[in-house]
Parts: C-alpha cells; sequence; structure tokens
C-alpha cells in the first residue's frame, strides 16, 4: 500500500499510516505523491488482456503513474476491486466489464468514492438499453472489423474453389454483448454479399466470449448438419472462433474443410500460428491491444491529473493477420 498527500482522500491513508505508527510506511507516503489507477478486466487470463494490463503498467511506468491490475469476473468482483482501489487510494479505473449490463452499478459505487471511470472494448450499457455515452470508452469498430472477417473468409473460399452453395456457416454469437453483435452481423452482411446462402448460415450462441463456451455452443451444431463438408467459422472474437475449430476437429473435419477467422491478434492466435500444421484456424483480425490499454490509460491519467475528459467514443480499426504474415502484422501494431 502507497499514499499520496496529494488529495484529502489520500489523508485517510495518512491517517491510518500514523495511527499504527508505521514508519517506514509513512515515510513512503511522504515521498510517493504518484498517481494511481485501476486497470479492471473481465477475463484476466487471456492474452488480449494481459496484453492490455501489460501496456498500461507499461506507460505508467514511463509517466510515472502506478497501475493496478485487477480481474472482475462478474458484479462482485468488480465492486469489491473498486472498494479496493478506494482504499488504495486509486482515482479511477479503467474498466472491460462482465456484463456491460452493471455499468449503472459500477458507476453508482465508483460516484461515491469520486473515482474516474473508463471503458475499454465493451460499452456499459445504461438502463434504457442505451450505451452510457457519459463514460468515455475506447473500442473496436465492431462492425467493419466483422466486415474484414467476412471478406476474408469469402476471399479464401474463392481460393480453395468452394461452391458457396454448399458450405455451412458456424456463427458463434453473443446477442448480449452489443460489440459481439456488430461484429457477427458485420461478418455476416460481408458473407451475404460475397454469395453466401443464407439458409446455410447456422447459429450457436455461447455463454460467453472464451473458448470452452464456443466448444460447448458449437459441437452440436456440426453434429445436427453432418450434411456439409465445408465450413466457415466465425465469432467475436478468436478464442471463441478456436473453441468452433476445436469442436471441427472433434467432430472429424480436416483442417482444409474449415475456414476459422477470427478478431484480436493476441497470443492465442499467436500460439495457432506458431503450431507446426495448419488447423481450421485460417486467420484473425488483429487489432492493437497494446494501444487499447496505453490510450485507455493515458486518457483517464490526463483526465486525472489535466482535468480534460476524454472523448466519449473511440473506434480502433484492425488488419488481416494469417499464419503467412502474422509475425510482420504483430511487429507493425506492437504486440
Ligand atoms: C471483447 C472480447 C475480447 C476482445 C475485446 C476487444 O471484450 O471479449 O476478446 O475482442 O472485445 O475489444
Amino acid at each position: 500500500m502507497s499514499f499520496t498527500l496529494s488529495t484529502p482522500r489520500k489523508l485517510l491513508g495518512l491517517a491510518v499510516g500514523m495511527a499504527l505508527s508505521a514508519s517506514p510506511l509513512l515515510a513512503q507516503a511522504q515521498s510517493d505523491d504518484e498517481v494511481k489507477i485501476g486497470f479492471i478486466v473481465k477475463k484476466p487470463e487471456q492474452a488480449w488482456f494481459i496484453n492490455e494490463q501489460d501496456a498500461a503498467t507499461q506507460l505508467g511506468e514511463e509517466k510515472g503513474f502506478e497501475v493496478v491490475r485487477l480481474s472482475g469476473e462478474d458484479g462482485q468482483e468488480v465492486l469489491s476491486a473498486i472498494d479496493n482501489l478506494h482504499s488504495q487510494g486509486a482515482e479511477g479505473f479503467v474498466i472491460c466489464p462482465p456484463d456491460v449490463r452493471l455499468g449503472p452499478a459500477i458507476m453508482n459505487r465508483a460516484e461515491q468514492y469520486g473515482m474516474k471511470v473508463v471503458t475499454v472494448d465493451d460499452r456499459f450499457v445504461g438502463g434504457d438499453g442505451e450505451p452510457m455515452e457519459e463514460v468515455p470508452h475506447l473500442g473496436m469498430s465492431g462492425y467493419k472489423i466483422g466486415e474484414q472477417v467476412g471478406n476474408a473468409i469469402a476471399e479464401e473460399m474463392e481460393r480453395r474453389g468452394w461452391n458457396p452453395e454448399e458450405v455451412a456457416a458456424l456463427r458463434i454469437t453473443n446477442y448480449e454483448l452489443p460489440t459481439a453483435k456488430e461484429r457477427t452481423d458485420g461478418a455476416t452482411a460481408a458473407l451475404l454479399d460475397s454469395g453466401f446462402k443464407e439458409a446455410n448460415i447456422f447459429d450457436a450462441p455461447q455463454q460467453n466470449t472464451d473458448t470452452s463456451s464456443a466448444f460447448a455452443a458449437a459441437s452440436p451444431v456440426f453434429s445436427k448438419r453432418s450434411d456439409f463438408e465445408h465450413w466457415v467459422i466465425y465469432a467475436l472474437n478468436e478464442e471463441s472462433v478456436l473453441g468452433g475449430v476445436r469442436a471441427s476437429e472433434q467432430y472429424g473435419l480436416d483442417p482444409d474443410q474449415v475456414i476459422g477467422v477470427g478478431i484480436n491478434g493476441s497470443g492465442a492466435a499467436f500460439a495457432e500460428f506458431s503450431r507446426e500444421t495448419p488447423t481450421g484456424f485460417y486467420g484473425t483480425v488483429a487489432v492493437s491491444s497494446t494501444m487499447h490499454g496505453r490510450q485507455t490509460a493515458d486518457n483517464l491519467y490526463q483526465w486525472i491529473t489535466e482535468g480534460e475528459k476524454p472523448p466519449a467514443n473511440t473506434e480502433t480499426t484492425g488488419k488481416l493477420m494469417t499464419r503467412d504474415n502474422w509475425e510482420d502484422v504483430r511487429e507493425e501494431l506492437g504486440l
């Protein structure tokens, strides 16, 4: 724990330090006036989020502020994380919430403590079902990135000489998360534009945004549609597409019968591209998680130190990464 003397709230920390008459703590309090912020993520084990938190931490080291990395896998954990941050004297946090509908509850708690909040990736939704415009957000331009996925699939189908009439699509959906819906909607639109048959698109609704929930959703779809030899797979992120690809393997499809295209460009994709033989995971639209982590942390830091509220919504773009170019794209995006 460290305390600063720069805000009234921190005096409480100082008082605690004095009451304990812990002189090393007090000495630290006097020298340490660094701004402290939190970075709370819904899936702390996923490479995308690890990289975001790393990038924020790194920026803090460069600029002289401290980033406390926390996990918030459900509402309860998020609220305890906020309490924890407050007791450490943090002045705000960046968050990718586990459920966007927690927005109002999270803002309530943050406001009680006078903390500033910025969202990353998944934007809060208010009681009216609309995005909470008052909370600054940075995330992917979901629909456009989805279209990139659809186009990449269509091009690869053409390269493989597949007849679109005979190809099935496994669309792994998560309609409770607006950014997920935008992404799969964009991919669907691009696929249909390329001549894909709408009747050949089969939904696999996942409970979560990870590989195991996608695997569970995908498996029954393959079994029910054994009449198709060629499959394309898309979802909100590469972790979910990987779940679909694993299910296709378990069902008995070969890699050359499957074209899976994800979104993120994180360690999950790097590991797949590094395998000796290609899998049905053809590519992923890479977005810079490094930039997402740095930019949101910087926005919050500027807001705390300069009083400058970040833009209401920033949308980021992506680039197709495949087995052939992944190392170059990785470098280009600073991943
Ligand atoms: C959502 C997904 C993540 C990642 C981010 C990027 O949170 O669950 O995997 O795609 O969006 O914005």
